[in-house]
């Protein structure tokens, strides 16, 4: 598909989740090009008189969503939020999703996690039968990196994730850093068959900050498909 029928697809699913917010919410925003996607029509609805605050999930949000007139506060100061709209690399029908292709994962998590409600907005592409074709990211601290990226093979060893390309990001020639100071290996499973067992052998590593598997965090998922074929799926408020 081309880059621009991509780029409509995005805008499609954010604006069917503009449905979803009402004056007076304080939001969760994502990253990434969908997440923006939202934030270009959010910013007219504000400019309208849409009464709405909002916490970022990157300081690349955070710069752009001022940059459009859209409140940015401190998540502390407004927690816990009403709503987070946030993209995805791969979600499937459970909406348990694969996040952090942006590197944005940690935030992500932690601002989701103070919502009471997450909608995924996404294009057709990233809906999955089985999550893993998309490499799993995981961030963990710069201190000892290879170590702990040889401890992470060793525990995911033992659910049958033997031979896998485990790459530490890279952007512009030098390793990549969140916006914590951390640093990502990116984990190509391949298919991920219990993303709930996978998630806490990872996490149970020294080390690992966080990883990108989002489990029972999203509320609904729309993916759009064409201009007139949105799929939207739901699950049940998060605890
Ligand atoms: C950012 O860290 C990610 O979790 C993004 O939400 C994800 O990579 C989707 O990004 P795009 O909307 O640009 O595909």
């Amino acid at each position: 598909m081309a880059e621009s029928d991509t780029a409509t697809l995005k805008r499609v699913a954010a604006t069917r989740a503009l449905d979803f917010v009402q004056t007076g919410m304080k939001l969760g925003l994502g990253t990434g090009t969908t997440a923006e996607a939202f934030l270009d029509v959010l910013a007219p609805r504000v400019r309208g008189g849409l009464n709405i605050i909002a916490a970022a999930t990157s300081e690349r949000t955070a710069i752009k969503a001022r940059g459009l007139g859209i409140p940015i506060i401190p998540l502390e100061q407004i927690a816990p939020l009403d709503l987070t709209i946030d993209g995805a690399d791969e979600a499937d029908r459970d909406l348990t999703l694969i996040k952090g292709g942006g590197g944005a994962l940690l935030r992500e998590k932690i601002v989701a996690s103070s919502s009471n409600r997450m909608i995924v907005v996404a294009d057709g592409s990233k809906l999955a039968m089985r999550l893993g074709k998309f490499p799993l990211p995981v961030e963990v601290t710069e201190f000892g990196h290879p170590v702990t990226a040889t401890r992470i093979r060793a525990v995911v060893a033992g659910l049958g994730y033997a031979e896998f390309p485990m790459v530490l990001r890279q952007k512009d020639g030098a390793t990549f850093r969140t916006d914590g100071g951390n640093v990502i290996y990116d984990c190509a499973f391949g298919s991920i068959g219990d993303a709930a067992k996978l998630g806490a052998a990872i996490k149970s590593v020294t080390g690992v900050v966080e990883h990108g598997l989002f489990i029972g965090l999203a509320t609904r998922l729309i993916v759009a498909n064409s201009a007139d074929d949105v799929l939207v799926l739901e699950r049940s408020q998060h605890g």
